[in-house]
């Protein structure tokens, strides 16, 4: 195969990635987005292997084939809720895999080595932080921060950038070592005292970085699928980075240098919660013109999709009434959590819609059933200056005519703060488990 041959596969296997990625960007899209993007992983194996002047052709035909059986086998095994563990090792792999690379070109290389050396160290960064996220997130690691942490990483980085510069300008190997030694370590010191909320935007933040750490070796290797591939990893991981921290009012600052607090819950004992009941409920969806449906963290918890998806289905089909699902970018504990298990019951995607796209509907909505959600409904992220949820994007629940909430007890939710929906005129709380609320309307329905 002569460089022209490969620069044109090269370039379909990026195409075939930014496919994927424009596929991945929408419910309706995602499994031909995967497709191609499996489609596009296949074939710049098979190329490599083509092209690369093998010397154990077993060997490396036996780690690949041990590799895609893991693949294969953890991914079909793996359940909904370990997906954020998944994810944290699969982009540890990937940063592995740089830094290796990176590894052995400088020591092949002489000369020019600034490509080299932000591949190795950015992979080695987003191995170590992306194995200590895992243990994190498996609930194996639970250390406090203190302002000592913040003072001791930015010395590191501070010794990384001198080291990186002798390196660069002595060439001297031991130079090289240093600085992935470093870099392992700065990954484990900015990861390990992040807390448990903050982490799915570190997974996606080391994603990114695994993906900047491959382009730089892509630069180094001069192979432009690399290059191309590793951009769109580390452009669009850094977006997501951005967009969830804002869905959940927090800064990368924040979420690096201050520990999340969860507030503490004191309004609760004055007022009062209106309780609602099941044939209430059920009387007044399937009576209504339009019902939304707002699914968190607790539908996810008691399994409750299926039985929503029910519900949905015969307050459609038997009453007539519109039903749309509203979803909020950080509702339950993992980016897209409540689409993956909308989309696992099979919920047409026509009826679920996205918080600027819902928003604007809620005053229009004769019912609202909150479905084990609580702070992406909270009305003080946008009237009370004073809540720590203050600035947060929230579901305009408020505005509806009737609400009910399925919640077990009156606490709080993730952010501990206090939710005043719930003390609204026109709320009417349901107690129990969400899945069982739920049958339960449809039973009465
Ligand atoms: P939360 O605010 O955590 O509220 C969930 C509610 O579900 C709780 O109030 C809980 O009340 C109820 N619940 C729990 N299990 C239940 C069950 N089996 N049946 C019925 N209700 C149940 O969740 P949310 O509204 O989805 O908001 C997500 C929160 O998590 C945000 O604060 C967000 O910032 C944070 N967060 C999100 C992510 C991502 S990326 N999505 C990652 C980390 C943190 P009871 O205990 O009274 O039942």
């Amino acid at each position: 195969m002569d460089t022209k041959e490969l620069y044109i596969i090269y370039l379909i296997v990026s195409f075939g990635f930014i496919l994927a990625i424009r596929g991945l960007s929408s419910p309706k899209t995602a499994v031909i987005g995967n497709r191609f993007g499996i489609f596009a992983m296949g074939l710049s194996i098979f190329v490599t292997l083509l092209v690369l002047p093998m010397g154990n052709d077993f060997g490396m035909l036996a780690a690949g084939g041990l590799s895609a059986f893991v693949g294969i086998w953890w991914g079909l095994k793996v359940k909904m809720t370990k997906l954020p563990q998944m994810i944290a090792l699969l982009n540890g792999a990937g940063g592995l895999a740089s830094a290796l690379i990176g590894v052995a070109e400088m020591m092949r290389r002489q000369g020019y080595m600034f490509d080299t050396t932000l591949g190795m160290l950015v992979g080695t960064i987003a191995f170590s932080g992306s194995v200590v996220a895992f243990l994190k997130l498996e609930g194996k690691l639970n250390l406090k921060r203190s302002s000592f942490n913040n003072v001791l990483m930015v010395a590191v980085l501070l010794f990384i950038c001198w080291m990186w510069w002798k390196f660069l300008i002595t060439g001297r190997l031991a130079f090289g070592f240093l600085l992935l030694a470093i870099g392992f370590l700065f990954g484990v010191l900015a990861t390990i005292f992040i807390g448990g909320a903050d982490m799915p935007i570190v997974v996606s933040f080391l994603n990114s970085f695994s993906g900047l750490a491959t382009a730089g070796i892509g630069f180094s290797l001069g192979n432009i699928a690399l290059i191309i591939t590793g951009a769109l990893v580390g452009a669009s991981g850094m977006i997501l980075s951005f967009v969830m921290a804002r869905a959940m009012n927090r800064t990368l600052y924040q979420v690096f240098f201050k520990s999340f607090e969860k507030s503490e819950n004191k309004e609760q004992d004055q007022k009062n919660m209106r309780e609602g009941s099941v044939s209430d409920a059920a009387f007044l969806m399937e009576n209504a013109r339009k019902v939304i449906i707002v699914p968190g963290y607790g539908m996810a918890a008691a399994g409750a999709q299926y039985a929503v998806k029910n519900l949905a289905l015969i307050l459609k089909e038997k009453h007539h009434v519109e039903v749309k699902f509203a979803i909020h970018p950080v509702a339950g504990r993992m980016p897209g959590h409540m689409n993956v298990l909308l989309a696992d019951a099979k919920v047409d995607y026509d009826q679920v819609f996205a918080l600027s796209d819902i928003n604007p509907e809620f005053e229009t909505a004769d019912v609202a059933y909150v479905i084990g959600a609580n702070d992406i409904t909270n009305p003080s992220a946008k009237t009370d200056p004073a809540s720590p949820l203050y600035g947060m994007p929230v579901l305009d629940v408020f505005k509806a005519k009737t609400i009910f909430v399925v919640k077990r007890s009156q606490g709080p939710g993730y952010s501990g703060v206090d939710n005043p929906l719930f003390y609204q005129d026109n709320t009417l709380m349901l107690y129990g488990d969400a899945k069982k609320v739920t049958e339960e309307i449809i039973a009465a329905l």
